[in-house]
């Protein structure tokens, strides 16, 4: 099976990223008979982030933080869309030609967005049609995404149905989206959904200083010391609950429960274990962060891999479609 990911370059990757998407994701590539594409949607990423230095940074900080966390980019395809971007850009344009306007128009999270940014270009209206080129152009089969990415796989299927309908049934794979509904949502530092947008996420590749400066502004109720403490509603053990032990989970329930142990004990607590169940991450993303040459010449060794899936697939629907022999 050809499982296949995209990620975009908005900012650098926080913990509720690493557990809802980075670590699933490396689980599934870990099986023999699957082959993982997972690249840097840094194309996608520039309908809302402009400046190429930042672009470039969190792209880094991104490739860094796939491979700290165990992704063999040996085995499977890890690469940037840029990188690529005459054969992603090429079948997008083949498919937006089947594309309906309204379709586009009534995206939920075009309509979203435009009613958000300020910037409301064409590459937002028709982001969708370059995330179908990015999926079909590599025969992918399976696309795990998040449940906000549920409409943009509906409409690869209907591009490629549309497609196929056209050229025949062989021109293109249509990919199955794979929605994992159980994974939790990872909740920032103020209990909302972690996301970089609401400014709420804890980056757990910051040293260990600044590091604590964000599990310190983990947002509680104001009792005090002595007063007994509800687990079940904190913030600090509801994050630390997801990577402590079961151990130091009742402990720390136990401590709540029994007063006297205040939110800056439970805050130091929920640091420690962070730096600790991280080490390896850390110590990884930090080699990678320093020594970019290594990570660019590992990013374009993908790249060489991905462009020869590319090659074949462009060929062969060129073909189809009668503009080459
Ligand atoms: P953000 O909301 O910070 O912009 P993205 O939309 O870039 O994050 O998400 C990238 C991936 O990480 C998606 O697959 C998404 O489902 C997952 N993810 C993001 N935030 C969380 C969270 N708080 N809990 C679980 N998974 C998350
Ligand atoms: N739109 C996806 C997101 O914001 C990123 C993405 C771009 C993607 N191309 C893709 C995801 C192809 C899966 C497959 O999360």
């Amino acid at each position: 099976m050809r499982i296949l990911t995209g990620i975009q370059a908005s900012g650098r990757p926080h913990l509720g990223n690493i557990l809802g998407a980075i670590r699933p994701a490396i689980e599934l590539s870990k099986n023999p008979a699957n082959e993982s594409f997972l690249f840097i949607a840094d194309l996608h990423t520039l309908t809302s982030l402009k400046d190429g230095r930042i672009l470039r940074e969190n792209t880094y900080a991104i490739a860094a933080a796939w491979l700290a966390c165990g992704f063999d980019a040996d085995k499977n395809f890890f690469y940037r869309q840029s990188k690529l971007a005459g054969y992603h850009t090429e079948l997008m344009w083949y498919l937006n030609c089947f594309t309906p306007f309204p379709m586009l128009a009534n995206g939920h999270s075009f309509k979203d967005k435009s009613e958000k940014l300020a910037d409301v270009n064409a590459g937002l209206f028709t982001y969708p049609v370059l995330q179908a080129a990015d999926i079909m152009l590599y025969d992918a089969h399976i696309v795990p995404v998040g449940k906000d990415q549920r409409q943009h796989l509906e409409m690869t299927r209907d591009l490629g149905g549309a497609f196929n309908r056209q050229y025949g049934e062989d021109t293109l794979v249509l990919p199955e989206a794979k929605i994992d509904e159980a994974v939790m949502t990872i909740p920032g530092i103020d209990g909302a959904k972690m996301s970089k947008s609401l400014n709420n996420y804890i980056d757990i590749f910051l040293n260990e200083k600044d590091l604590l400066k964000v599990v310190k502004k983990v947002v509680t109720d104001a009792k005090a010391l002595e007063d007994p403490k509800d687990p079940e509603t904190d913030n600090v053990f509801k994050l630390y609950s997801l990577v402590a032990n079961k151990e130091e989970i009742e402990e720390m329930r136990a401590n709540y429960l029994a007063g006297g142990y205040g939110y800056g004990h439970a805050k130091n607590a929920l640091h420690a274990v962070l730096i600790r169940e991280f080490a390896e991450e850390r110590e990884k993303f930090e080699y990678y962060m320093n020594h970019i040459p290594e990570l660019e010449q590992k990013l374009q060794e993908g790249e060489a891999k991905a462009e020869q899936i590319a090659k074949v697939t462009i060929s062969r629907i060129r073909k189809k479609m009668n503009f080459d022999d």
